[in-house]
């Protein structure tokens, strides 16, 4: 288990105002001094911007909470994805790396083929099958431009203030009565924003050794499995309506065995709570 820092940072959070900046923003802000940006306050792709301001701020440890996330546009828009999702975490990082600063980045399940058997470890050789996968593999490798970064690999984000996740969706139509669509056939490991948030707090007070972990929800499931859990939740008599990858025709390959072990995460010291746990806390 890592030692533990208890001390106050300088921290900057980038992509603020997204779904996870803004967990970010609320779990650190009363543990350290944060300053939060958003679009409004700089556009990332002004890559000299960004380094002139990061230079004068100052801070001890760079969050990145920012990413182009639209995983079928990105077929279509590449270039955006690149610049977003690669060349704007190689900036962030190089200006941690100038600063001796750590440098925070997410990542995703997607940068895996989806054919396993087992949830992936960090040790699995990721197999990007997207543009947006792709985009966020590259960026995985920038981000080792800062000595002290951490990768943390998250999916099905949800929990988030913008309710705009999967999750969300399936909520929202139980609640309606509505019979929510499920894949009976694609498994995931759901990640709760505020938890995902708890956990990289620990990362930056206990600094582990540096690389990628995989921060979510312990367990996995299909989403027919969430959806049932989610009915239980909320109490519905509601039914959900089972559907196959084969019946949903997207721009974007989806992996579709995407657990995701967090056994190297506990192993430092931080021990996430199960996806049944997780959603049971949100709709609560
Ligand atoms: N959501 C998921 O289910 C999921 C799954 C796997 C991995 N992840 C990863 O988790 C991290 C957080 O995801 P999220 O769902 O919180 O994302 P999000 O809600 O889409 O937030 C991303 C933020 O980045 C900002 N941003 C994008 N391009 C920018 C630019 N050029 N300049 C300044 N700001 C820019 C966006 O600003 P605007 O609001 O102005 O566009 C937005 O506030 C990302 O690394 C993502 O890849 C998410």
């Amino acid at each position: 288990m890592a030692q533990m820092a208890q001390i106050k940072m300088r921290v900057l959070i980038v992509g603020a105002a997204g779904q996870l900046g803004q967990a970010m923003v609320a779990r650190l802000r009363g543990e350290h001094d944060v300053t939060a940006w958003t679009r409004q306050d700089i556009e990332l792709t002004r890559h000299q911007d960004v380094r002139e301001a990061i230079g004068e701020l100052a801070p001890e440890a760079i969050v990145n909470c920012s990413s182009f996330n639209q995983v079928d546009a990105a077929e279509d828009d590449q270039v955006t994805a690149i610049e977003v999702n690669a060349m704007v975490v190689g900036t962030l990082a190089r200006s941690a790396a100038a600063l001796g600063a750590v440098f925070m980045h997410y990542s995703t399940d997607f940068v895996f083929s989806g054919t396993a058997q087992t949830p992936y470890t960090e040790t699995d050789q990721p197999e990007p099958r997207s543009a947006y996968a792709q985009s966020k593999l590259i960026g995985e490798w920038l981000a080792a431009d800062a000595p002290k970064h951490y990768v943390l690999r998250v999916e099905s984000l949800f929990g988030g203030p913008r309710r705009k996740s999967s999750v969300d969706r399936i909520v929202d139509l139980v609640r309606k009565g509505e019979p929510a669509p499920v894949f009976v056939d694609r498994v995931v490991s759901p990640s709760f924003v505020f938890d995902v948030a708890d956990a990289s707090a620990f990362i930056l007070r206990a600094q582990p050794p540096p690389g990628v972990y995989h921060c979510v929800n312990s367990g996995h499931a299909t989403w027919l499995s969430v959806g049932q859990e989610i009915v239980r939740c909320i109490g519905s008599e509601t039914s959900l309506k089972a559907i196959s990858v084969n019946d949903v025709k997207l721009p974007a390959p989806r992996p579709q065995f995407a657990a995701l072990s967090n056994a190297k995460l506990a192993k430092a010291g931080y021990q996430m709570p199960t996806w049944q746990n997780a959603i049971g806390r949100y709709l609560s």
